[in-house]
């Protein structure tokens, strides 16, 4: 199948009201989990990785076996790069052939978030590829010095301004989300999520996927979220399988790794309401 573009995948999404996953993958079995469970489904799917995947996974590995995972796909797949910070990074990821990518400049001014991201959706725009951007700020993740993101809501008020000045194509929200594991259950702010949607026609991104409940997939795609992203359950549902099977060598617990993987990725897909949908 033709490469798609993120873009094209969650046009759909909108106008058919249904979520698409975004996982992050480091390597193969990720890859392949991803898109087979996608595959079963009949389902699109996203998927990419991060900055601070990089030392462990590094674009010139990794980013050819994506390309090729999904012009190889029997259903519409993506590749697309998660939170960066660093322009050299963006700019390798634009030579590198995401079809999107993310600036992430929440842990700058308002001011400075919006001057960067109108930067970079320029240079990325100008080389046919997609941007998202992020306003208010999800906590959870944590910098190069160990500080760790705190939660600010997007501002529906802002949030229309924030894309037309910088001319990002994908809007990710902080509606009460985290990445990582949940340290209390968390409390998402649906009114705030339909008030953002009313003002703006972009694609709206959740991320934190992890740990929410079936209710608050089913509430926020409903008020309006078209892609989810989801890292930690996947991580964890591999690393529980080589736990729980001590014994295994090295390429039977790669596999039993990649089974568990698959299986969290299509629990996800299914609860997203993709399945059947590419
Ligand atoms: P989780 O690791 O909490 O699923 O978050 C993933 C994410 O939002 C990546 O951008």
């Amino acid at each position: 199948m033709a490469l798609y573009k993120m873009g094209e995948i969650l046009a759909d999404a909108q106008a058919r009201g249904y979520g698409v996953g975004f996982f992050n993958t480091i390597n193969l079995e990720m890859i392949r989990a991803c898109v087979e469970a996608a595959e079963e489904l009949n389902s699109p799917v996203i998927i990419g990785t991060a900055e601070a995947l990089l030392p462990i996974a590094p674009f010139d590995w990794l980013v050819p076996a994506m390309l090729e995972a999904a012009r190889r796909a029997k259903v519409p797949v993506a590749v697309h790069l998660d939170h960066t910070y660093r322009f050299d990074t963006l700019m390798q990821a634009l030579r590198s052939g995401f079809g999107s990518i993310m600036y992430d400049g929440t842990r700058e001014s308002l001011e400075d978030n919006v001057c960067h991201s109108a930067e970079i959706a320029r240079i990325a725009h100008a080389m046919g590829v997609g941007l998202e951007c992020e306003l208010g700020s999800v906590a959870g993740l944590t910098d190069e010095a160990g500080n760790e993101d705190k939660m600010v809501y997007t501002d529906p008020a802002g949030a229309a301004s924030f894309l037309e000045r910088t001319g990002a194509d994908f809007l990710a929200v902080s509606i009460g989300t985290a990445h990582g594991v949940y340290k209390a259950k968390p409390c998402l702010d649906i009114p705030r999520l339909k008030q953002i949607r009313a003002v703006v026609d972009a694609p709206l991104v959740l991320h934190g996927g992890s740990g929410l409940s079936d209710d608050d997939f089913r509430n926020t795609i409903k008020g309006g979220i078209a892609k989810v992203n989801v890292f930690t359950d996947v991580i964890l549902a591999g690393k529980r399988a080589l736990a729980e099977n001590p014994e295994a060598g090295y390429t039977d617990g790669v596999c039993l790794a990649r089974e568990a993987m698959k299986r969290a990725v299509t629990e996800k897909l299914d609860l997203f309401g993709s399945a059947g949908k590419a």
